[in-house]
């Protein structure tokens, strides 16, 4: 089976010993309830660099009161085979008590970028992402470090951050994986029923018709923006939150097109809360 480790300085003497002999070192955070998304993370990190760490972590300052912290799905002895089987080296298992011990009081927050969007409903949700993936590589302290473009918006804030705070990891995003019919794969999507899942399909296909306008040449942003909307308003099951086109950068909404430009949807589909985006150009 493969090597596990919980302590944080048992990791670190870990990995100081693969540095010792030279080996670079590429980190995959996750979750668990692992899926080829999480997969395709570990095998761009198992190409790119010589010792591969996954961390499955379960982070609860990064879920609000009335979300699914304590339902998440936890599936370790699962995660562990498909760790090995992708080609990771060490999967690191901290508990909540190592990552939060009592008298914990320091939080890390990505100004404005973490206000948008996803921030806008989700309140405090990316201070506790960038308070967990601070502590994450400062533990680790890799080479590389890989996410997924799924989550747009936070690996634009986790890049923001180590800029900002000068952490020495290389941030690598990799694509977006989906499922045959276009639905991007989640760990959430295990809460869909059949029909709901149906649904949840009107998030991409939201998405390639603002691709499809945008390569016929419209250029009027607001048609686009309305036309997503429209879609996502009237499939049933369907609460929209935002479907929206915003710089690659700044993630700020904008009215003409830009040389960098994604479309971003997040919706309920009944219960569960799904997000998805794509480039534009
Ligand atoms: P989690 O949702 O488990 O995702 C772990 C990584 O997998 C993230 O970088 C996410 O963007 C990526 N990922 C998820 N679905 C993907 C897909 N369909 N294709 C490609 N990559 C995908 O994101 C988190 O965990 C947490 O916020 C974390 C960064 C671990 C901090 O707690």
């Amino acid at each position: 089976p493969i090597k596990t480790v919980q302590e944080i300085p048992e990791l670190r003497t870990l990995i100081q010993s693969q540095r010792k002999q030279d080996a670079s070192i590429g980190f995959v955070p996750t979750m668990g309830a692992l899926h080829a998304g999480h997969v395709s993370l570990i095998e761009a990190a198992r190409e790119e660099c010589d010792f591969v760490v996954v961390s499955i972590f379960v982070n609860p300052t990064q879920f609000g009161p009335n979300e699914d912290f304590d339902s998440y799905p936890r599936l370790l002895a699962q995660d562990l085979e498909k760790c090995q089987t992708a080609g990771a080296d060490l999967v690191w298992v901290p508990t909540t008590d190592i990552m939060y011990p009592p008298h914990f009081s320091t939080y890390v927050e990505v100004k404005t970028l973490s206000e948008i969007l996803e921030g806008a409903t989700r309140t405090n949700h990316f201070q506790g992402v960038t308070t967990i993936v601070t502590k994450l590589l400062l533990s680790c302290l890799p080479d590389k470090a890989f996410f997924g473009a799924k989550d747009y918006q936070q690996q634009a804030i986790i890049r923001q951050m180590c800029l900002d705070l000068n952490i020495p990891v290389e941030i690598k995003t990799c694509p977006t994986v989906r499922d045959a019919d276009g639905l991007a794969l989640s760990s959430r999507n295990t809460y869909l029923s059949e029909t709901e899942r149906e649904s949840a399909l009107s998030l991409s296909h939201a998405l390639n018709l603002a691709k499809e306008k945008i390569q016929a040449g419209e250029t009027n942003l607001s048609h686009i923006k309305t036309e997503m909307q429209r879609l996502l308003t009237t499939t049933p099951l369907v609460k929209l939150d935002y479907a929206t086109i915003v710089d690659a950068q700044t993630l700020e909404e904008i009215e003409t097109p830009h040389p960098k430009m994604v479309a971003l949807v997040a919706a309920f589909v009944g219960t569960t809360r799904l997000i998805d985006n794509c480039t534009l150009n």
